[in-house]
């Protein structure tokens, strides 16, 4: 699966430095240094309670960092609200993919693209998540709910889009999947970066994702431990996983 990466030297989108950030008194991140460039996918690896889910929290704005900066295209996004953050383009698909019960597939679209006030522009990005996920098309006016795991982690990523995001956050997109939705969900991932979207992956199959990324970064105990192009992380496995505490 491995593939021409895009310009090594693409502007950076997205900048964390010296990030820390926590809940109350615990403290999660240690000063995370971390870059996204334009057109890439890098990977967040780490095991269990590392602060991965954190650090996009953070960078989405549900948690506020205590000190360093987020900047996205230059922007400073310390002091925003996370309304505010998803209108500058960045998409959070959280952990855990939290599809609202009661709403139909269709509605649950429609809430991705609340930033979006052209109607016409609705309409064709929810034609576009149709054509990369066929089967929320056919289930379009079911409770979203009821989906099966896989299907609503397709729907979480498509509420996303809708969003017409610069950047995707995708916290553990292929977590409880069978093995075949799993590689589905890494081919949808690959094919939207493809097709351009730049995307900051969390995952704990290390394996999985350094196939995937371009880069990527092992966190532990909130700090960064290892970095590089995944090509080169891939040739480290044993070092990787030894981070992940597997
Ligand atoms: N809402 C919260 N309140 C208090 N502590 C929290 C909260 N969320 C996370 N933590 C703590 O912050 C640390 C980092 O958690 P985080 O959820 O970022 O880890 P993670 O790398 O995403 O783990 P996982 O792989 O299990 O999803 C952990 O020690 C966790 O217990
Ligand atoms: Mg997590």
């Amino acid at each position: 699966m491995t593939f021409d990466g895009p310009d090594k030297d693409a502007e950076v989108v997205l900048r964390l430095s010296g990030v820390e950030a926590g809940y109350g008194r615990i403290r999660a991140l240690n000063g995370i240094d971390l870059e996204v460039r334009r057109g890439q996918i890098v990977t967040l690896l780490g095991a269990n309670g590392a602060g991965k889910t954190t650090t996009l929290k953070t960078i989405s704005g549900l948690v506020r960092l205590t000190a360093g900066k987020v900047s996205f295209e230059g922007q400073d996004l310390a002091q925003m609200r996370a309304s505010d953050i998803a209108r500058l383009g960045v998409a959070h698909v959280p952990e855990g993919r939290r599809i609202l019960r009661g709403l139909t597939v269709r509605e649950n679209l429609e809430l991705g693209a609340f930033t979006v006030r052209d109607a016409a522009l609705r309409r064709s990005r929810m034609q576009e998540v149709f054509r990369l996920f066929p089967i929320l098309d056919r289930r379009q006016h079911q409770d979203g709910s009821l989906l099966s795991g896989g299907e609503q982690q397709m729907l979480a990523m498509g509420r996303a889009l809708m969003q017409g995001p610069k950047v995707l956050l995708l916290d553990e997109p292929s977590m409880g999947l069978a093995p075949k939705l799993v590689l589905d969900t890494m081919r949808i991932i690959k094919r939207l970066n493809q097709e351009g979207a730049t995307i900051l992956l969390v995952e704990q199959n290390a394996r999985l994702a350094l196939r995937l990324a371009h880069y990527g970064y092992v966190l532990e105990g909130g700090t960064i431990r290892m970095q590089g192009p995944a090509e080169t992380l891939r040739a480290d496995t044993s070092i990787v996983q030894a981070y992940l505490g597997d």
